[in-house]
């Protein structure tokens, strides 16, 4: 289906193809923030290729799905949406059926012959030809599998341009590093996103400009290890606590944030630059894995639990109030009941405000898929949900924490809770909702709010006029 947009006649100018008739794209997102800026940047190249997006499927032009591999849920979600998205094509067959990211890399030629209705299989290290990819199905009309990595030196970006599809929110991601060395051995990322490559600090710094300048307030720096930043391959080489200080020179920005980390390379300039930058906000993201050193091992995290807890350790004692998060897996081949109640005491010990909890699922190809998955289903879904439950109590007290308070809080939207009427985030990456301030406060805005409750993962509280 075409639409015309309407358009200022400078806008017309400016724009690469003629008649302004833009084609619809539908894009729907599995996975991680990664993903979701992989998404970002191919709706910005598609839009300079006359494509805006849709949010109704039946409308497009084009569907791209961008997908995820980490788990195996994750694949079957993306497999019962194409099963939706098959009929559409039926019904209309110059519909451009695309499938992207992570799963793409990992299963290639396999989809195609799973989804035969599918034209095309890209993997993440092809995002930026998105535009290219469309056209060749439009002039082959033949199905066809774009994956591998690109090891060139030069990590490519589009060129920014003043033409953005639409504005920034107030807090925006940007990606600083991809792929990663680590190769923990459950996990699939190194083989579906490749080896780490940093971005020249001149280009992140041009495109945080960039973003602030269009009403960016906050910049989240994006990579599977962001203090990985740096090591390698840049002209001039930059560590990754230096990037933050530069980063926190750029004028307008007012708060910065990093995820996700490695523990390994989480440095003590890291900890002084928390205590030195005001606007780098106080939360960090520093997934555990495990409790037990044995597990750990077999994980290859390559750090003890005693150096994780060190570390965390300084960084309490540097940055007192800072709130903290981490990423768990149970039911790793081998682990014990015991094992599991080291992850459970470290939960306890470092009093996480949230955790992202989930059950062991092999990936093909990782070499923790060569152990006997030992640990049966229904063992994995209990210590799951003990997590669960440890940390919901967790979450709850450390809410509680805030009751009474105020805090700042950076605007994001309205609120979807009844009786509140703003959303945002606080320095610590609370969700807040914020009731009063209509007329005065709006996104973007920093407002001063009275916490009055905690409600799951989210504080509720009164604007301070
Ligand atoms: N099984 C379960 N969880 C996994 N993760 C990565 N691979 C797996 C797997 N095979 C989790 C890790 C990681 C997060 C992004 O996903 O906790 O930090
Ligand atoms: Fe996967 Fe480990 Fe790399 Fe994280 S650090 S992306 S868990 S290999």
């Amino acid at each position: 289906m075409l639409v015309v947009v309407e358009m200022s006649v400078a806008k017309i100018a400016r724009f690469p193809y003629s008649f302004c008739i833009m084609k619809q794209v539908y894009l729907n997102t599995f996975g991680c923030q990664m993903n979701v800026a992989d998404t970002d940047r191919m709706e910005l190249v598609l839009f300079h290729s006359g494509y805006q997006r849709t949010l109704e499927k039946e409308d497009a032009d084009l569907i791209l799905v961008n997908t995820c591999s980490i788990r195996e849920k994750a694949e079957q979600k993306t497999f019962s949406l194409f099963g939706g998205l098959r009929s559409l094509k039926v019904s209309n067959p110059d519909l451009i059926l695309g499938l992207t990211g992570c799963l793409g890399q990992q299963e290639g030629e396999q989809l195609l012959k799973r989804m035969p209705y599918l034209d095309f299989v890209m993997g993440p290290d092809q995002v930026e030809g998105i535009a290219q990819a469309v056209d060749r199905v439009r002039s082959t009309g033949e199905p066809f599998v774009w994956t591998g990595f690109d090891h060139g030196k030069v990590y490519s970006i589009p060129e920014l341009s003043d033409d953005l599809p639409r504005a920034p929110g107030p807090s925006a991601f940007v990606n600083i590093i991809k792929g990663c060395d680590k190769f923990c051995t459950f996990c699939v990322v190194p083989f579906t996103r490749g080896r780490e490559k940093s971005r020249e600090p001149e280009e992140l710094f041009g495109e945080i400009r960039h973003l602030v300048n269009r009403g960016a307030k906050e910049i989240i720096l994006l990579g599977q290890n962001v203090n990985s930043y740096g090591k390698r391959g840049l002209k001039n080489a930059m560590p990754f606590h230096e990037l933050l200080y530069r980063v926190a020179e750029i004028p307008g920005l007012q708060r910065l944030r990093f995820t996700t980390s490695h523990p390994n390379d989480f440095t003590r300039e890291t900890i002084r630059a928390y205590r030195d930058l005001d606007m780098l906000m106080n939360h960090l993201h520093l997934p555990v894995q495990s409790g037990n050193n044995r597990v750990l091992k077999a994980m290859r995290r390559d750090h003890t639990i005693e150096e994780y807890l060190d570390l965390l350790a300084e960084l309490k004692s540097a940055v007192p109030d800072i709130s903290l998060s981490t990423d768990i897996i149970v039911g790793f081949p081998g682990e014990t009941d015991e094992d599991f109640e080291d992850t459970l005491k470290v939960m306890e010990e470092v009093g996480y405000s949230s955790s992202f909890m989930f059950a062991y699922s092999p990936r093909p190809g990782t070499p923790a898929s060569e152990l006997p998955d030992s640990v049966p289903d229904e063992t994995k879904k209990r210590r799951l949900q003990e997590t669960i439950s440890l940390q919901s109590r967790r979450t709850e007290q450390r809410g509680q924490s805030f009751v009474g308070k105020n805090v700042a809080v950076l605007i994001e939207g309205k609120s979807s809770k009844p009786g509140y009427i703003f959303k945002g985030r606080n320095p610590q990456y609370w969700n807040v909702n914020i009731r009063g301030g209509e007329s005065l406060l709006r996104a973007g805005a920093t407002a001063h709010v009275q916490v009055e409750q905690v409600s799951g993962h989210s504080l509720n509280g009164r604007a301070i006029l």
